[in-house]
């Protein structure tokens, strides 16, 4: 195969697979059907292992579960990472199934239902509290079922990470409880009825700018140090939210996680002179699946329209809405994707890759170079382990799902 794309860091230029010894043409027969999702459980736990090796002792590491909630996945997740973060009853009913300590799971999102908070509160696990009328919600119920909620307040930041690709805090938002609001609430809060976790600051996500985490971190620490102040209290766990991104387009450089982990260490002992005994976390979703995670589909067709060669495949949009460029792109971008050759060829050519669904904006990739491909030939496109089949419009014009294996 001609080398054409960067570098990815699992799946090498000249490989058919990103799994050594397994084919992707012998791995699509064993699923049985095209399209499906492929997750690396080697490439899952390495990348865990390597951000371990920088990021403080002091700090846990949690899977936010919303990025591939692929339950064989999460099981994996759970005896790699310290703690879940979910975002539905759904996915707390998937959190709850792994090993996984009670007291390392947390529920952040707004709009919780009165169902999903019961069953948090039956969990025991940690409610992070978007609103003042959930806080009264949670309490009411903790009273009426003889449940102890134990609760931390999601603190809307008055900053956000800076040029991060979705901001989650900063201004007004739909997301946590604006900082100047918190002591107020804090010191009402009732000890002998429920129990104060702390809190939880997500200011952003998708970031690849190890300077502006490191300035969101630090900005997230002091923060939570003038809550305590403010509301005369101990912080018993404080999650420092995320952003770590992933490259997906030409030009991107991966993070410097690195200089992240190492610039959190040095702006620690500030923080831990006045909580000693805080327990941090961090909670990272693509950035621990994104790269693990490969979307293959078939090439079913090959048609030139006046002077525009198409490949048509059996995947699209309703799989992955994201690498169609309609999840959160302004202008579209390609994927990396490769080619997967039945036969092995050096002519290349430039094409444009779409999936069954009747509409233009079912493209996978917008005239892109590539190896002269054949119908019965994989495209496989990368950087798909995160936000991709669950952030799909699977239902969309009733074609298959795609399948999803974990290996
Ligand atoms: C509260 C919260 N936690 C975690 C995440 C995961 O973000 P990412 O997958 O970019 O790490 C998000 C994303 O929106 C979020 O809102």
């Amino acid at each position: 195969m001609i080398p054409i794309h960067c570098p990815h860091p699992f799946f090498p230029e000249d490989q058919t697979t990103p799994i050594p010894g397994y084919p992707l043409s012998k791995l699509a027969h064993e699923v049985g059907s095209t399209p499906f999702y492929l997750y690396s459980r080697a490439q899952l736990s390495d990348r865990v292992r390597r951000l371990r090796q920088f990021l403080p002792k002091a700090v846990a590491l949690h899977f936010a579960v919303k990025a591939n909630p692929m339950p064989a996945l999460v099981q994996h997740l759970a005896a790699e990472v310290d703690g879940f973060d979910v975002a539905s009853g759904g996915e707390l009913r998937v959190a709850l199934d792994t090993p996984m300590t009670r007291e390392h799971i947390s529920f952040a999102g707004p709009g919780k239902t009165r169902d999903e908070l019961l069953m948090a509160l039956a969990a025991g696990i940690i409610l992070n509290v978007e609103s003042e009328w959930e806080l009264q919600q949670i309490h009411q119920l903790g009273q009426q079922y003889g449940y102890r909620p134990r609760v931390s307040l999601r603190v809307n930041p008055d900053f956000e990470i800076r040029g991060s690709g979705m901001r989650m805090g900063g201004g007004a938002k739909p997301f946590g409880i604006d900082s100047e609001k918190i002591p107020t609430i804090v010191r009402a809060l009732d000890a002998s009825t429920l129990t104060f976790c702390g809190f939880h600051i997500f200011s952003g996500s998708q970031s690849l700018n190890a300077e502006a985490l490191i300035e969101a971190q630090k900005k997230s620490l002091e923060l939570a140090l003038w809550l305590a102040h403010q509301c005369q209290c101990t912080i018993p766990f404080l999650n420092l939210g995320g952003g770590f991104g992933i490259p997906y387009f030409p030009g991107e450089q991966p993070l410097d996680s690195q200089r992240v982990c190492e610039a959190l260490a040095h702006a620690l002992p500030a923080f831990q002179a006045a909580q000693p005994q805080t327990r941090l976390n961090i909670e990272l979703g693509r950035h621990l699946v994104g790269e693990a995670g490969y979307y293959v589909c078939r090439v079913l067709d090959r048609k030139i329209s006046r002077g525009q060669t198409f490949l048509i495949t059996d995947g699209g949009l309703h799989h992955h809405l994201s690498a169609s460029g309609n999840f959160g792109q302004v202008i579209r971008k390609n994927y990396p994707v490769r080619l997967i050759s039945q036969i092995a060829t050096k002519e290349t050519e430039t094409v444009t890759i779409v999936g069954p669904l009747c509409t233009p904006l079912d493209i996978l990739a917008d005239k892109m170079t590539l190896p002269r491909a054949q119908v019965g030939d994989l495209v496989v496109v990368l950087q798909s382990g995160a936000y991709g089949k669950t952030a799909s419009p699977s239902a969309f014009l009733g074609h298959p799902p795609a399948q999803e294996l974990l290996i």
